[in-house]
């Protein structure tokens, strides 16, 4: 596992989309796994830049995000279909028919997240998962407890993840009480990862993603097994790092 602490978010961004071009670089269909949430809006926004620039090109790529929100309108503002068009299929130019988010409406939902896992699997796998970590460990929507080995299915969200989404809906009642959700042992079998974190707020979870035992109560941790899996976070989100002055001098 590597860990990369910035100075600021920003940097964060920057240095996690390096990460990201770095990975994807020569593939002729390059297969990336997409997270929503805040943390790596700033790292879409970098790779977007690439793109207008010319520097970048993933029109020919393929997308899988990591979740959706079980039976929420794949037309609402927050369902994370509309979320992906926003921030990723827009910005980086990719073919709308080529991203693909889990289908929360579905009649029965876990066939259509074993069809999901299978689509991920005709890609070829998934080349580089975007990541980011929910307050209490949870990656995707793997929350404390989920199995190591999961793939594709229907998951509750525990009330500290449905209490830190409200801030997306009008109110928090409207916040979804689950999801469809890649299981760890999906994330798992991504070639790379790049997780993003900021914020005083995820000092807590990185720390025990990064120093702590590989444990259920924090899913984040499996990523302690992950061949090659890059932690980017600023100086808040490291501030619970007993190893932090070790992990600024590899990076020296
Ligand atoms: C998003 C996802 C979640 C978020 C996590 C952090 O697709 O699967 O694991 O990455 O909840 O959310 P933010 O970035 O909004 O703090």
């Amino acid at each position: 596992m590597d860990v990369v602490i910035c100075r600021d978010a920003e940097t964060a961004g920057k240095v996690a989309a390096d990460r990201v071009a770095e990975y994807i670089e020569g593939l002729p269909t390059p297969v990336l796994g997409l997270a929503t949430g805040s943390s790596p809006l700033r790292l879409y926004a970098e790779l977007a830049r690439r793109v207008d620039s010319g520097a970048l090109d993933v029109s020919h790529g393929l997308g899988f995000a990591l979740d959706e929100y079980a039976g929420l309108d794949p037309a609402h503002p927050e369902s994370y279909r509309s979320v992906i068009t926003r921030t990723v299929v827009g910005p980086l130019r990719m073919d709308p028919a080529r991203v693909h988010v889990p289908d929360g409406t579905a009649e029965d939902l876990q066939v259509a997240a074993d069809d999901y896992d299978a689509a991920i699997r005709a890609a070829g796998g998934v080349d580089v998962q975007i990541l980011g970590i929910g307050s209490n460990g949870h990656l995707g929507f793997n929350e404390p407890f989920s199995s190591f080995a999961s793939r594709t299915r229907v998951k509750t969200l525990t009330p500290q993840t449905r209490s830190d989404n409200a801030r997306f809906f009008d109110s928090p009642e409207q916040v979804p009480t689950h999801c469809v959700t890649q299981g760890l042992g999906t994330i798992m079998d991504s070639r790379a990862a790049v997780l993003v974190a900021t914020g005083e707020h995820k000092a807590a979870a990185v720390a025990a993603m990064i120093e702590g035992p590989v444990a259920a109560v924090c899913p984040g941790s499996v990523l302690q097994f992950h061949p090659k899996a890059v932690i980017v976070i600023d100086e808040a989100a490291a501030s619970g790092l007993a190893y932090a002055d070790y992990f600024r001098g590899i990076a020296g």
